[in-house]
């Protein structure tokens, strides 16, 4: 028998210790939820990706009254950038709330399976990490790439 121990890495910063374009992607991620069309959980989730043309592309959750049909902000976002953009890889995502009380939370929003599903694809498709950033009124958490947040992966050698 073997023990196999995966680890995460995780940078926690508070408001004022992020820099000039990570305090960008967290306004912009914030702004964000502002746009969400939540009317059934009324939790407004934003996300902000920094692609590595420079550009900042926002998107949030999308509810649907047959639940299952709606979408959450990371993938609406992550499907939007690479659908106008396909050749550009997305170097950094950055995901806010607001929860049912219209407040910021004050932990970082932990993205859903579905959706690290998804950021590893988009990882694996241009062959380069996405930097993650989880936000919170209480500080912002930091980590290297997706397949950091989904250790053991279902990825597309298992398909082979
Ligand atoms: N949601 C997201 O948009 N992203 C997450 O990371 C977690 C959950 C959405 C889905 C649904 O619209 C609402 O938040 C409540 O689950």
């Amino acid at each position: 028998m073997k023990e196999i121990v995966k680890s995460v890495h995780i940078i926690l910063k508070e408001e004022n210790e992020l820099n000039e374009l990570e305090q960008q992607l967290v306004t912009a991620a914030k702004e964000a939820t502002f746009r969400s069309y939540a009317p059934y959980s009324k939790f407004c989730v934003g996300a902000a990706v920094l692609l590595e043309n420079g550009e900042v592309i926002t998107g949030n959750n999308q509810e649907n009254c047959a639940y299952p049909s709606g979408l959450c902000a990371e993938r609406t976002t992550l499907f939007y950038a690479n659908s106008k953009y396909p050749d550009v890889p997305v170097r950094m995502l950055c995901i806010a709330a607001r929860d049912t009380k219209g407040e910021f939370t004050n932990s970082p929003i932990s993205p859903c399976g579905a959706c690290r599903q998804v950021m590893l694809e988009t990882e694996h498709r241009f062959g380069k990490p996405i930097k993650i950033m989880l936000y919170g009124t209480d500080g912002t958490y930091f980590v290297d790439s997706a397949s950091d947040l989904l250790p053991v992966a279902f990825d597309s050698n298992s398909l082979l």
